[in-house]
């Protein structure tokens, strides 16, 4: 059983926005509260569970199908236009099924626009903590052309250099490390310092304060899976707080078959100066995924209509 820890963390901290670029600020390298440090221990144990012991809610086997339908709407359409110059990354791609899937043919059934252009198809990277491959995972990379697919594991996305991963047209996480980040900020800022300009994240959270609902009135009621609060406690929706990242056109929608409050997220790259406002993680509870509440260091400007 996992613990939850509550911080309640004090400080009120200078405005500025994170460079993907540039080496982090200083108050957004401090070093995180001993409880989450904690708690990241305890998540760690969730990613070493193999066979029976792994939680029946840490589902790894998603197919492309439950991406598309549970991704915004066009992810299946800008994965299916894909050439074979360009990259799709998933991150968090457990045992990296919904890659498999994209070089078969039944993929190529379901979409048959822009089959000609598809050719041998877009090189895919699956990246996930702990090593999932199936034995189906290594008979297809087996059969593909080389290095058609890859599967990288034993870090976290942060933890590699953009030199190690390389560029990709569009990538994805279906309840991976956008869902599991304890450092939800720099993890989206180096996903943008990986997406090409033009380039396209495909992404969701489950159980949080939707846009629609945080405009209605903006008050706390009930524990959300991931929340962000500006320095006065008061919630931020993950959409405001998207939409300030520099560089970048934002889409999101709720998804309306589910009654838990699913948000999804198309983020788009729109030009190199990339800049992500800076969270603090202030709580983080392990689990499948993870509760986690940030807190917004630079105070969020009002949106236009
Ligand atoms: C619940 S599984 C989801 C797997 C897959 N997307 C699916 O839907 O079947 C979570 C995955 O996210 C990965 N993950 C969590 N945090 C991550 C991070 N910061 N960087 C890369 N992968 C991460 C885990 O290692 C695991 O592969």
């Amino acid at each position: 059983m996992f613990v939850a820890w509550i911080v309640a963390a004090a400080l009120c901290l200078p405005a500025f926005a994170q460079d993907s670029s540039a080496k982090p600020p200083r108050s957004a390298a401090k070093k995180p509260p001993n409880e989450v440090s904690q708690a990241r221990r305890e998540q760690a144990k969730i990613y070493e569970t193999r066979g029976e012991e792994v939680p029946a809610t840490y589902v790894t086997d998603r197919a492309l199908l439950s991406y598309g339908s549970t991704l915004l709407a066009d992810f299946i359409n800008t994965l299916a236009n894909l050439g074979p110059s360009d990259r799709w990354l998933d991150i968090g791609a457990g045992q990296g099924r919904a890659i498999l899937e994209y070089y078969g043919e039944r993929f190529d059934a379901m979409n048959p626009e822009g089959r000609d252009r598809r050719g041998s198809k877009a090189q895919s990277v699956a990246l996930s903590i702990e090593d999932r491959r199936t034995a189906e995972w290594h008979k297809i990379a087996a059969a593909l052309e080389p290095g058609k697919i890859s599967y990288l594991h034993g870090k976290r996305l942060r933890e590699y250099t953009p030199a190690e991963l390389g560029r990709f047209q569009l990538a994805s996480d279906v309840y991976g490390g956008f869902s599991y980040s304890s450092d939800l900020s720099r993890f989206m800022a180096r996903i943008l310092d990986l997406l090409k300009t033009g380039g396209s994240f495909y992404t969701l959270l489950i159980n949080v304060q939707t846009a629609s609902a945080t405009s209605k009135g903006g008050k706390r009621d009930a524990e959300f899976q991931t929340e962000i609060l500006a320095a006065d406690g008061m919630p931020v929706g993950i959409c405001a707080w998207l939409r300030q990242i520099g560089c970048a056109e934002v889409t999101c929608d709720t998804d309306p078959r589910s009654e838990t409050p699913i948000e999804r997220y198309r983020i788009r790259k729109t030009c190199e100066q990339v800049s992500v406002p800076v969270l603090e993680p202030v709580h983080f509870a392990a689990g499948t995924p993870p509760v986690r509440v940030f807190r917004l260091v630079a105070p969020i400007a009002p949106q236009l209509p």
